[in-house]
C-alpha cells in the first residue's frame, strides 16, 4: 500500500493511499470538531487543503459552497488523499494541552476524611469522564486535603461529539472500541502525571482512584464494549461498581492501586448523576429537591420524601454548544455571556475577537432575542421588516431565501474573522432540547406524585450548570418556573462527589447505596413523554 506524506504545519503525518484527511488527523492525535463522527453530515470539519486530493465528495458539494471548493475548503471526513498534501485548519483545532482546573472543590460539612495508614507519598485522584471534557483532582490521602485538579478535552471527541455517534464507530469498525479505550486511558495518565509533577512524586505516589463518567464513557474507559447501550432496550454491560487493578486498565499507578468506578443507575444515568447526587445529599431527608445535570443527555433525579426517582432526556447536543451552526466548546474566543439592550453585548471567553457561541452563550443569545421579540414562542426569527423589533435588532436579521438568522457579530465586528450567527435551525434545536428535557421532567414529577412549584430546590449541575444564568434558564424554560432564588447552580457536582468517595469510605458507601436505590424511569416507554414534548417545544411567554 502507498503511503503519503501530510503536512500539518507544526507537525507531519503519513497516510495509507485512499484514506481520508480526518484518518491522517487522527493518526496525529490533531483534534478538530468531528460532531458526527466522520459520516460527512455536521460540516463541522472544515480544513483548508491543498495537493493530492480527491475531488469532492457529494457530501462536500452538498454541505460546502462553491465559494468554499474554491479556496480549497474541504470537508476533513470526505477527502481522500492520493499524494502528498497539505492541510491547514480553520481556527478550530482543539488544544490537547492539559490546563489546571479553576473550579476549587469545598468540602461537604461533616463528610469524614478517612486517613490512609501507609509508608511513604499516598495520593489519590478523582475523575469525571465527561463526553467532552475530563476533569480530574489530585487528593492527599493521609490529610484529606486537595492539592491539585487539571482539565483536559476529550480525545474520543475525534470520533463524534456525541456518545450515539462513539458507539456508531464501535460498531462499524473493527479495532475502534481498542482505539478509544487507548486514547482516553493514554490522555488520563497524561493528567496523573501533570498532577503529580512538580509535588517531588509521581503517578507510582497514586493509591487509589474514583472514576466516574456517563456509562459509555465509563465502559469505553475500562475496555468494555459499550453497543448495547444505543438501542432499546438499553441496557448496559454492567452497572455495578466495579473496583479493579489500575494496571488492568493500563494506568501507571502504584502497585496495586485500585481503580473504583461508582455504581451507575442505568444506561443514561451513570455514575456521574450518582456521584452528584451524593455530593447534593438527595439521599438525605427535606423537602422535594430536583438535580439536573445538563447535558447531551440531561439526567435527572428528583427525591421525594425519601425516595429518588430518576430519568434521562436524550436533549442532544446543542445546549453544549455543539450541532449548531456557530457553536463551540467554551474555547477561548467562544462568545459566553450575552446580554441585549439597543444591540447585543457580549464577553468572549479569554477576550479573544468572536469566532462562535458556547453553550451559555446560546442559550442567553435566545433568551435575549425572546425578551426583545427577535424570535416568537413559536421559536421563529422574525422578519427584517417586523415593527415591533427595534430597528438596530431587525438590521441584524438576515433572510437567505426561507430561512432566517440573526448575526451575533459580523466579519470584522470586534475583530470576528466569520459572521458569527444563530440560524432559525439552531432555535429548534434549543427548542428540541427543552422539549426533551421538560417533557422528562414531567414525567418525572408525575411519577413521583409532586407539583413543580413544591420543589425546594433545583440544582443544575455540569459544564453548563457553573455558569448559565437563572434568568437564562428560567426564560428558555429549561427549568419550571419557581423562585429563582430556589435555583442553585452546583458546577461539576459529579467530580465533586467523586472526590467525596475518594476521600470516605462512609461517602463511598453512601453512593453504592444511591446507586443501588434510585428507581429509573424510561422516558421511551412512557406514553406521557411524547404529549408532553410536543407541548415544551414552544418557548414560555414572557
Ligand atoms: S461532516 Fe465531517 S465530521 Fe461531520
Amino acid at each position: 500500500m502507498k503511503k503519503y506524506h501530510v503536512d500539518f504545519g507544526e507537525v507531519a503525518g503519513s497516510i495509507d493511499d485512499g484514506m481520508t484527511i480526518l484518518d491522517a488527523l487522527r493518526a496525529a492525535r490533531i483534534e478538530i470538531p468531528v460532531d458526527c463522527g466522520g459520516r460527512g453530515t455536521c460540516g463541522k470539519c472544515r480544513v483548508q487543503a491543498a495537493g493530492e486530493l480527491e475531488a469532492p465528495a457529494e457530501a462536500e458539494k452538498k454541505l460546502l459552497s462553491g465559494e468554499d471548493l474554491k479556496k480549497g475548503i474541504r470537508l476533513a471526513c470526505r477527502a481522500r488523499v492520493r499524494g502528498a498534501a497539505r492541510v491547514g485548519f480553520m481556527g478550530a483545532t482543539v488544544s490537547s494541552e492539559i490546563a489546571p482546573f479553576r473550579m476549587e472543590y469545598v468540602p461537604n460539612p461533616g463528610v469524614p476524611a478517612d486517613t490512609f495508614d501507609a509508608p511513604g507519598a499516598a495520593f489519590g485522584v478523582a475523575i469525571d469522564i465527561g463526553t467532552t471534557t475530563l476533569n480530574a483532582r489530585l487528593a492527599d490521602l493521609k490529610t484529606g486535603e486537595v492539592l491539585a485538579s487539571v482539565i483536559a478535552m476529550n480525545p474520543q471527541r475525534l470520533y463524534g461529539a456525541d456518545v450515539a455517534s462513539r458507539i456508531n464507530s464501535i460498531i462499524e469498525n473493527k479495532g475502534s472500541l481498542e482505539v478509544l479505550h487507548s486514547i482516553i486511558v493514554s490522555r488520563v495518565q497524561d493528567m496523573l502525571d501533570a498532577l503529580t509533577m512538580g509535588r517531588g512524586a509521581s503517578a507510582a505516589d497514586i493509591r487509589g482512584l474514583v472514576v466516574v463518567g456517563n456509562p459509555t464513557m465509563t465502559h469505553m474507559f475500562l475496555g468494555i464494549d459499550p453497543r448495547f447501550i444505543a438501542p432499546a432496550p438499553f441496557v448496559p454491560p454492567t452497572s455495578r461498581a466495579l473496583d479493579v487493578d489500575a494496571a488492568v486498565v493500563g494506568l501507571k499507578a502504584s502497585e496495586g492501586a485500585r481503580l473504583l468506578v461508582l455504581p451507575a443507575v442505568a444506561a443514561y444515568v451513570g455514575a456521574d448523576a450518582v456521584a452528584a447526587a451524593l455530593r447534593v445529599g438527595l439521599h438525605e431527608s427535606g423537602g422535594p429537591r430536583l438535580l439536573i445535570d445538563l447535558g447531551t443527555n440531561a439526567e435527572m433525579l428528583l427525591s421525594v420524601g425519601g425516595a429518588i426517582f430518576s430519568c434521562a432526556a436524550a436533549a442532544g447536543p446543542a445546549i453544549e454548544g455543539a450541532r449548531i451552526s456557530c457553536g463551540a466548546a467554551a474555547r477561548d474566543g467562544a462568545i459566553d455571556r450575552v446580554s441585549f439592550d439597543s444591540e447585543p453585548f457580549f464577553s468572549t471567553i479569554g477576550g479573544l475577537p468572536p469566532d462562535g457561541l458556547c453553550g451559555t452563550g446560546i442559550l442567553d443569545s435566545v433568551a435575549g432575542l425572546l425578551d426583545y421579540g427577535v424570535i416568537s414562542p413559536e421559536g421563529r426569527i422574525e422578519a427584517p421588516s417586523a415593527e415591533n423589533i427595534s430597528s438596530s435588532l431587525r438590521k441584524r436579521i438576515r433572510e437567505l431565501g426561507s430561512a432566517r438568522e440573526f448575526v451575533m457579530a459580523a466579519l470584522g465586528e470586534c475583530g470576528a474573522a466569520r459572521d458569527v450567527v444563530i440560524t432559525q435551525r439552531d432555535v429548534r434545536e434549543i427548542q428540541l432540547a427543552r422539549g426533551a428535557i421538560r417533557a422528562g421532567l414531567e414525567v418525572l414529577i408525575e411519577e413521583a406524585g409532586v407539583a413543580a412549584e413544591k420543589l425546594e430546590a433545583v440544582y443544575l449541575a455540569g459544564a453548563l450548570g457553573t455558569y448559565l444564568r437563572p434568568e437564562t434558564a428560567l426564560r428558555v424554560g429549561l427549568v419550571p418556573d419557581i423562585d429563582p432564588s430556589r435555583i442553585k447552580f452546583v458546577g461539576n457536582a459529579a467530580l465533586d462527589g467523586a472526590t467525596e468517595a475518594l476521600l470516605s469510605a462512609c461517602r463511598r458507601e453512601r453512593a453504592y447505596t444511591i446507586g443501588e436505590s434510585v428507581k429509573y424511569i424510561e422516558l421511551s416507554s412512557a406514553p406521557m413523554f411524547s404529549e408532553s414534548f410536543t407541548s415544551f417545544i414552544r418557548f414560555p411567554e414572557k
